[in-house]
């Protein structure tokens, strides 16, 4: 079979899924909602491209206002805003200082809840960001263009440090915090960075943990790299005290705080940066080979987060918004940061993990603080279900907005967040993007169109799918799944992968492209790596990444279905499939699944999963075998790490699983599934 014939394949996945009933938003959010319009989506049709996103620019302030909405000329490298010159840091801070200088921009919760909650209003985030500025300027000798890497957990000094660095024009890539320092040492050397920040410790599932000793190793890795660090600067999760039992180097590492005390009262003046000027790395995972920097600009990122977070986020500055996700990945850079910060919004930073103490916990804090706008991924909605299925019913807190993202969400589990997270009242946005993206590709729009569980929905203003098969032939609604793309260029669009661009054109824009020289962007569908279907009534299914998929016996599955079928299984809490070589098959699907609390483990429950995909799917999707696991391996930012049940049901080795929230279940399952100690290379 040719490499051809193998990815032609690929996008005939088979689809099983149930069309779901709708949802509608409820009368009194549509009467509050920022977008009740159904006319934009006239406005950003492929008629008024590129010009709609002058909607979008305008959400900003620029201190010099651009004259060339797209340049095309570095195809598929796209301009926006050319001409304007703008600074992130001053449409997140200081521009709201007059109106609303006193208002929380943060509510940060620590993670011990006997620990109070620190407010910090945009007065004072205005002041520790100059503060911060004037050190990275004046004690680093850092300046516009210059890369750091920022290895933090979810503090208030995490988007001080990104917004001190945007005040310069400093290129910042936050590198989750959850990340080894070997991983973190891999994207100082790629990026090129001199300059480490970090913290020394901070709280987890109630243990303080020492994070200092992360910044040693990566800088050994990074060195190892070719990439020396100069200097390490450490912020301390307890002032004054230091935490950790790692040695501070003389003259290349610094406490933060004691730094500090030189700049207090200096004021830095936002550097006014080109539109098009990077405005952070963010690197993706890295499952395959080399991590990838995304590179995203400033202009056209941050108008673009700036956009979705009022139309899709809904987000108004009265609103009191929490998003769970870590700050290290592109949901917290776009929506915890940057985009609810350009619309002064007040946001709630959680230190910990969702169930630390109890999984009532989200629910006392959104109480509390009287959250109306929740954000999470599918999998903490899993997470806080199993643990806890009745605990929000025993709070007082009301959303009116909530948001799933990350991964598909199984109906089962998103009607959970409906009814007992929600109340029945709070509307949901399935958003469906990518670290590539900026910001979100599709999603209700959460006035105007109903809820269909487990569908994303359509695309959001300015973007225009394009379902293509593996021959480049457009796949019709309602038929047959395949390759999601974009057909247009859109302002949040990443711009390149640092020091790789034949890679970026490569793996985004090449597949579908006709000719390379062409410098019309209809000629350069951006290929998003997803397979998708798209419904008669106009809404996307995401089936997940094209590499998710299993063929058995030449007929494809999505692997959210099959997991979606154990979950009908009501003592199942959550599922995973993957593919196990079957002579016969090419692939059989092999199925991981977790009970719900105070559940045995039996042969009932594995024959009802079966039962359950045999009749949802059909005896095609039939698992090898059904495990049931006591937790799945998960990273700490709670994605389930298929990839290792994949090697385990293989036979194959593990790898490295150090940075897993959850290390131990491993090898438990490796030896209930391989059943000793012998590991083959299948
Ligand atoms: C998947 C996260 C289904 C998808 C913002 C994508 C989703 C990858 C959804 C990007 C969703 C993201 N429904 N799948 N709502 N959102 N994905 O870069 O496979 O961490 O390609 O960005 O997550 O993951 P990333």
């Amino acid at each position: 079979m040719t490499d051809k014939e193998l990815r032609v394949s690929e996008a005939q996945i088979a689809v099983h899924w149930q069309e779901e009933n709708k949802f509608a938003p409820t009368a009194g959010f549509i009467a509050q909602a920022n977008m009740t319009d159904a006319e934009i989506f006239q406005r950003f049709s492929l008629e008024n491209f590129p010009d709609c996103f002058k909607e979008y620019a305008d959400l900003l302030d620029w201190e010099r206002y651009w004259h060339t909405m797209l340049d095309t000329s570095a195809a598929p490298s796209w301009k926006w805003f050319v001409g304007g010159l703008i600074n992130a840091s001053y449409n997140c801070v200081d521009r709201h200082l007059q109106q609303h200088g006193n208002k929380a921009a943060f509510i940060w919760v620590p993670e011990p809840e006997d620990e109070p909650h620190v407010v910090l209003t945009y007065q004072e985030l205005y002041v520790r960001v100059n503060e911060f500025a004037a050190l990275l300027r004046d004690h680093c000798g850092l300046k516009a263009g210059d890369r750091v890497t920022i290895h933090m957990p979810m503090v208030l000094e995490l988007p001080i440090t990104m917004l001190a660095c945007a005040r310069l024009g400093i290129i910042h890539s936050v590198v989750f915090g959850g990340f080894s320092g070997h991983a973190c040492g891999e994207r100082i050397a790629d990026s090129g960075s001199k300059v480490l920040i970090t913290m020394d410790s901070y709280y987890r599932n109630g243990k303080l943990l020492d994070h200092r000793v992360n910044g040693d190793l990566a800088i050994a890795s990074a060195r190892d790299l070719g990439q020396e660090v100069e200097k390490m600067l450490v912020w301390r999760r307890k002032q004054g005290e230091y935490q950790s039992r790692s040695k501070m180097v003389e003259q290349r590492d610094f406490f933060v705080d004691e730094l500090l005390a030189d700049y207090r009262g200096v004021r830095v003046d936002p550097i006014p940066m080109p539109a098009e000027a990077p405005l952070f790395l963010m690197y993706t995972s890295g499952t395959t080979g080399q991590p990838k920097g995304c590179q995203h600009s400033t202009g056209g990122y941050l108008a673009y987060a700036a956009g979705t977070s009022k139309y899709i986020q809904d987000i108004h500055p009265e609103d009191v918004y929490w998003c769970m996700a870590d700050i290290g990945w592109i949901t917290g850079h776009s929506y915890i940061v940057y985009g609810p910060l350009a619309l002064g919004a007040t946001g709630v930073l959680y230190e910990g993990v969702p169930t630390y103490p109890d999984a009532g916990r989200p629910w006392r804090i959104a109480e509390q603080l009287n959250v109306n706008i929740f954000h999470t991924a599918p999998t903490t909605v899993r997470t806080l279900r199993k643990a806890g299925p009745d605990e929000p019913a025993k709070y007082n807190f009301k959303f009116k907005h909530m948001t799933t993202v990350g991964e598909p969400i199984e109906p089962e589990v998103w009607r959970w967040y409906y009814h007992s997270v929600g109340k029945g009242e709070a509307v949901i946005v399935d958003t469906w993007w990518q670290t590539e993206t900026g910001g979100f590709l599709c999603s209700t729009m959460p006035a105007l169109h109903p809820m269909k569980p487990g569908s994303t929905g359509p695309a959001v203003p300015g973007i225009h799918p394009i379902i293509y098969d593996d021959d480049g032939n457009e796949v019709p609604p309602g038929s047959t799944a395949g390759n999601i793309c974009i057909r247009n260029p859109w302002p949040g669009a990443f711009q390149t992968i640092w020091g790789d661009h034949d890679r970026f054109v490569e793996t985004y824009y090449a597949r579908y492209n006709k000719d390379p020289e062409s410098k019309d962007w209809r000629d350069w569908p951006y290929l998003t790596g997803d397979a998708a279907v798209l419904a008669e009534d106009g809404y996307y299914r995401i089936l997940g990444r094209v590499d998710d998929v299993i063929n058995v016996a030449g007929h494809r599955l999505g692997t959210k279905e099959l997991e979606s079928a154990s979950l009908i299984v009501k003592e199942v809490a959550e599922a995973a499939v993957v593919p196990l070589r079957d002579e016969i098959k090419g692939r059989v699907p092999d199925m991981y699944i977790s009970l719900k609390p105070n559940t045995k483990a039996s042969k009932k429950i594995e024959a009802a999963v079966v039962r359950a995909i045999e009749e949802s799917i059909g005896k095609i999707a039939r698992p090898k075998n059904v495990w049931i696991v006591p937790d799945m391996p998960k990273t700490r930012s709670g994605k389930i790490m298929r990839r290792i049940l994949t090697a385990i049901s293989n036979g194959r080795d593990v790898g490295d699983v150090t940075t897993l929230a959850n290390p131990d279940v491993v090898e438990h399952i490796r030896q209930m599934v391989q059943g000793d100690d012998t590991k083959t290379d299948a």
